[in-house]
């Protein structure tokens, strides 16, 4: 019976969630996969409450006692610090050592993608982005705050372990799906010491694997190819920061935030997913949530729990919706957030 903890948290956060769940739950009334699920109120209002974000035996509890979590998102704008997403979100990929951050770049219907003559062929790729440290570890400090003089430091941290384990989970990754391309992205022109690192450690895994072509392009560049010929990527790996902003803009490639999931993992270790959106407070309660990028997420979990078919048909769901046009307002829809949840349960019962 696995266990999920699920963790709606801020915003939309719950109302994706909530489908997400729905959709767990006909599969299992088709596959007896008895899923367990324990809510957990980690988010802004529990923070504004008490003052605690999330302990250090809560965030324990979540690596020892649960198979996933499942994520809605974090972000209030009554705790502008954004320390409650800090501390959870930033977090569990930390403390719970999660350093994949996995990020599927998949067109499912060719309509929605605002590149031009192309088809979810065209478009499917998956980003290693790593996850435990790069410019993501509050390394640094400020001086002279709020004089003239300030001074401010952000520090990049790049390990050979962390740069190695990301760099060898996407050439596995690779292999084991019968894939023959990774693309490295880093910044080594101009960052000449942590990404020189990356360089080394890069071409060392690569010449493990010579039926796997291993090539290299900035991160400027990447963007660019990622507009120009998407075709041509099917697994990319690169630092934290870089792995943000590059699925932020593989995203819109596959049809909006609203469609892109996420899966933070350590291969063997409990795995949290979500959406790769953020907590929306901009429409919150209205209903128009798209909820398919938290249901994608959904079956990323089923997938990881040892069941790829049911991942697929998750999947093979979702894409029905599309190409049916059962969707939200801004994907030119007109279905609620909950109606969405209806219609992919709907399609995966009869498929
Ligand atoms: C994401 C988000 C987070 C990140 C923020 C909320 C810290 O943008 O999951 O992509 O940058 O990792
Ligand atoms: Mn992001």
């Amino acid at each position: 019976m696995p266990r999920i903890a699920v963790i709606p948290g801020d915003g939309i956060g719950r109302e994706v969630l909530d489908e997400g769940i729905k959709v767990l739950a006909a599969l299992d009334t088709v596959s007896g996969l008895d899923l367990h699920f324990e809510h957990l109120d980690y988010g802004a209002q529990r923070y504004l409450d008490t003052g605690v974000t999330i302990t250090d035996q809560e965030m324990a509890a979540l690596g020892s006692d649960h198979d996933a979590i499942y994520l809605g998102a974090l972000g209030d704008p009554r705790v502008p610090s954004n320390v409650h997403a800090k501390d959870i979100l930033l977090g569990m990929r930390f403390r719970l050592d999660l350093f994949i951050n996995l990020r599927p770049v998949k067109l499912l219907d060719a309509r929605y993608t605002p590149l031009k003559d192309k088809a979810p062929e065209d478009l499917r790729f998956t980003v290693f982005r790593e996850n435990t440290e790069g410019l993501y570890t509050g390394v640094g400090g400020q001086f002279k705050r709020d004089t003239p003089d300030e001074i401010a430091i952000e520090a990049e941290l790049n390990t050979r372990k962390g740069v190695e384990r990301i760099v060898r989970a996407a050439f596995a990754f690779a292999h084991e799906r019968g894939l023959d391309r990774v693309c490295m992205s880093d910044k080594s022109n101009a960052m000449r010491h942590g990404h020189d690192l990356w360089q080394r450690v890069f071409k060392q895994v690569a010449s493990e694997y010579p039926a796997i072509a291993a090539s290299h392009l900035y991160v400027d560049a990447l963007c660019m190819e990622m507009v120009r010929a998407p075709e041509q990527f099917q697994v990319i790996v690169t630092n934290n920061l870089f792995g943000d902003i590059v699925t932020d803009l593989g995203a819109q490639l596959q049809g909006g935030i609203g469609l892109a999931a996420s899966g933070n993992l350590h291969p063997g270790r409990v795995g949290m997913f979500e959406p790769v959106h953020g907590s929306a407070p901009n429409i919150v309660g209205q209903g128009i949530a798209n909820p398919l990028a938290a249901i994608l997420s959904a079956g990323m979990m089923v997938g990881y729990l040892g069941h790829p078919d049911l991942e697929d048909r998750i999947e093979q769901a979702v894409r029905a919706c599309l190409v049916a046009g059962r969707v939200t307002p801004e994907l030119g829809g007109d279905l609620t957030t909950s109606q969405v949840g209806d219609a992919v349960v709907a399609h995966l019962l009869h498929t």
